[in-house]
């Protein structure tokens, strides 16, 4: 894990599944997210974790990381869709104090053109505290997806939430007409 650089948020990656969790199969997508994070962003991830699809472990782990460590962004990957066991989008409600909606409509809207399943995630995104907290797919694809979405976009959001001055949207505007 490297230093954390100045300005740069607290970044925390929760891996949800069971299959991850019991070290059935390898966890793909948290390393993938990281990747992407450093690659699209510059930001170094500060803490991992994987648990099973379970609402409490979810939640508990959330939780602690907002307000034991700090955290300023945390993504999840996984758990988002329609399964017995996907629970994702229920534990990360019960964690947050505010939603927000906007970025998951916008991962969703812009995931349609790669693929009709993306209609398939229930992901919720929402903020705890000072912490900005986003459902991600599971699959390594889309978390890339979705963080090409997210990523013009993500430090703004946390200079704001922060309460500190504003970083120059890093969004490409759309030209006049
Ligand atoms: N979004 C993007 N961008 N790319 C994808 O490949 N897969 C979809 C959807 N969102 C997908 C996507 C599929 S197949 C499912 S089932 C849902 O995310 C939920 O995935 P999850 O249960 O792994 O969270």
């Amino acid at each position: 894990m490297t230093a954390p650089e100045l300005n740069h948020p607290r970044v925390a990656i929760l891996t949800v599944s069971d299959r991850s969790a019991s070290a059935e199969r390898e966890d793909l997508s948290g390393p993938v997210m990281a990747a992407a994070l450093t690659e699209m962003l510059g930001w170094a991830c500060a803490a991992t974790a994987t648990v099973p699809d379970n609402h409490d472990q979810i939640s508990a782990q959330l939780c602690h990381w907002v307000d034991h460590d700090g955290m300023q962004l945390i993504l999840t990957t996984g758990g988002t869709g329609f399964a017995p066991r996907d629970v994702t989008p229920e534990a990360t409600l019960s964690a947050i104090e505010r939603g927000a909606p906007g970025l998951v409509e916008a991962i969703r809207a812009a995931s349609l053109d790669i693929t009709p399943y993306a209609m398939l995630s229930r992901a919720v995104a929402g903020i705890r505290a000072k912490c900005l907290i986003i459902n991600l797919p599971g699959n390594p694809k889309a978390v890339r997806e979705a963080l090409a979405v997210l990523a013009p976009v993500l430090q703004h959001a946390l200079d704001v939430l922060s309460g500190g001055p504003t970083t120059e949207l890093h969004a490409r505007r759309p030209s006049p007409a």
